[in-house]
């Protein structure tokens, strides 16, 4: 058995308020866990007005850049409890800001996703991620990143699945309902385990009322929820995950990936 302690961290961001959002997030992370997952941007908040404000709590948060205070905090604070994060962040390269989440190891190496298919707004703001699907080795698991709206294009999951991600760790402000039943399908149809992390509360800083959903949920390879958050609570949902519980064979007949036709698959 591989037995791994996972965490999917829910928040009640305050815009700008970036040292309260770590405190509180931060301080929601239970001991003995081996993975954390964070929202998208759960430091900042979401609703930024336009480039130049995201730009301004950016950080060149992708390997060998200089960080700021939220790759910092995360950085100490995955030292400090041996846990793996995951967080979402706004995240600046050169004159550039991508909506990206960053993975962090207790050693203090770290990765970087950048969100490919932005929702709504978010295309006024952030340029699409230009790294694909990465899949990384940490805390004895191979783990696929990708963000929030993602969870619309099956491609996302299944270009991870493909590249053999085992837990899908999935940082949200989630607005839309439906995503948490489609993690359930996600799950289903690559045989991974996913930790959707997501907000509560809202924002309206651009004349548009925003209601985040709740609902952070950890999801087996077979698609039963482990645990799922309420609406309305910041919390943490916690689950002791077993990789060896990662089967590909559907039936004697039937694999979830050798049985794909690419041959047959037209546009
Ligand atoms: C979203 O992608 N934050 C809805």
């Amino acid at each position: 058995m591989s037995i791994l302690n996972i965490a999917a961290i829910q928040t009640s961001p305050v815009f700008g308020d970036v040292s309260g959002n770590l405190d509180r997030a931060l301080d929601l992370i239970p001991g003995g866990c081996d993975l954390a997952v964070l929202p998208e941007l759960f430091a900042t908040g979401y609703q930024f007005r336009d480039t130049a404000e995201a730009a301004g709590m950016a950080e060149e948060a992708a390997p060998g850049g200089a960080g700021g205070p939220i790759i910092a905090a995360l950085t100490a604070k995955a030292a400090a409890t041996g846990a793996t994060l995951v967080a979402g962040l706004a995240e600046k390269s050169e004159a550039v800001v991508y909506n990206s989440a960053v993975m962090i190891r207790p050693d203090g190496s770290r990765e970087i996703y950048r969100k490919v298919h932005l929702f709504d707004r978010e295309k006024e703001v952030f340029r699409p991620g230009d790294l694909g699907f990465p899949v990384f080795e940490a805390c004895g698991a191979k783990i696929g990143l990708m963000i929030c709206f993602d969870w619309i294009f099956p491609e996302a999951a299944r270009s991870l699945a493909l590249a053999g991600a085992q837990i899908l760790c999935h940082p949200s402000n989630l607005l839309l309902p439906w995503c948490p039943a489609a993690m359930v399908t996600r799950c289903q149809e690559n045989r991974v385990f996913a930790a959707t992390a997501n907000r509560i509360g809202s924002e309206g800083r651009t004349g548009q009322r925003l209601d985040f959903i709740g609902m952070s949920e950890i999801v087996s390879p077979l698609g039963d929820v482990l645990g799922r958050a309420g609406r309305e609570e910041e919390s943490a949902v916690t689950a002791a995950i077993d990789l060896d519980a990662i089967e590909k064979q559907v039936t004697a007949r039937n694999h979830i990936f050798g049985d794909r036709r690419p041959d047959q698959y037209r546009l």
